[in-house]
């Protein structure tokens, strides 16, 4: 394992929100980044499919503008899971290890508990890791669980055009896999499940109690 992979070795945070589609990654993100920021933090928030070029390819695949060659339908799965991880590879380089090597504190919606769980779902989870071995381990990784229905209901009221992973069915299959995937991980790394049921309030304060125990730490090292 090389130094780069070594939390400790880092002066910044790395702190990743994950869950369903509907779960409330994307608002606890920016809660949480202005509670932090509040306080003095310095913070960046990000999000994969990052806003560099392959992060673009990928969000034209998941609303079906981009497919195979010759209308041969859409990205087989494994293209798709080698876009996700190349993507993060400019995604760490660009904007997530030069800001942690400023001694930020990095938040980023999702990461590589997504691939597992979602590429996982319809292609082996040891593969999925493979491509990622590259991906540096976060600090700490909130899952915001929430039931597939709940995460149905909220993505209904939201509105917009229904995206690749977000049939009802492809969900439950999702959610199970986050699972297996945390299990998986969770010898190495430190992932803390939020009840994302609670009121928004409520998951940002949760949240924020569970970072505060890292960067005290961070501290003290
Ligand atoms: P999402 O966070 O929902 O973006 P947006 O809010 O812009 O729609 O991410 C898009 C989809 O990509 C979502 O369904 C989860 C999926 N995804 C993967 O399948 N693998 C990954 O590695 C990542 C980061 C996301």
């Amino acid at each position: 394992m090389s130094g780069a992979r070594k939390t400790a070795a880092r002066r910044g945070t790395f702190i990743v929100l994950e869950g369903l589609d509907g779960a409330g990654t994307t608002t606890q993100t920016e809660r949480i980044a202005s509670v932090l920021r509040s306080e003095g933090h310095p913070v960046v928030t990000t999000r994969e499919p990052s806003d560099g070029p392959l992060g673009t390819l990928i969000r034209q695949a998941l609303t079906g503008r981009l497919g195979m060659p010759r209308g041969a339908g859409p990205l087989a799965s494994e293209t798709l899971a080698l876009l996700y991880a190349a993507d993060r590879t400019d995604h760490l380089k660009a904007r997530v290890l030069p800001a942690l090597d400023e001694g930020k504190v990095v938040l980023s919606d999702r990461y590589v508990l997504s691939s597992l769980a979602y590429q996982g779902a319809s292609l082996p989870m040891a593969w999925v890791e493979t491509v990622n071995a590259y991906a540096v381990p976060p600090d700490l990784t909130l899952f915001v669980g929430v039931a597939p229905e709940v995460a149905a209901r909220r993505r209904a009221l939201r509105g917009g055009p229904a995206e690749l992973f977000e049939a009802d069915e492809a969900q439950r299959r999702i959610a199970r896999q986050y699972l297996a995937a945390i299990r998986r991980r969770q010898k190495r790394e430190r992932i803390v499940r939020i009840d994302g049921e609670l009121s928004v309030e409520a998951v940002t304060e949760a949240s924020l109690a569970e970072i505060r125990k890292v960067l005290g730490r961070k501290r003290v090292r």
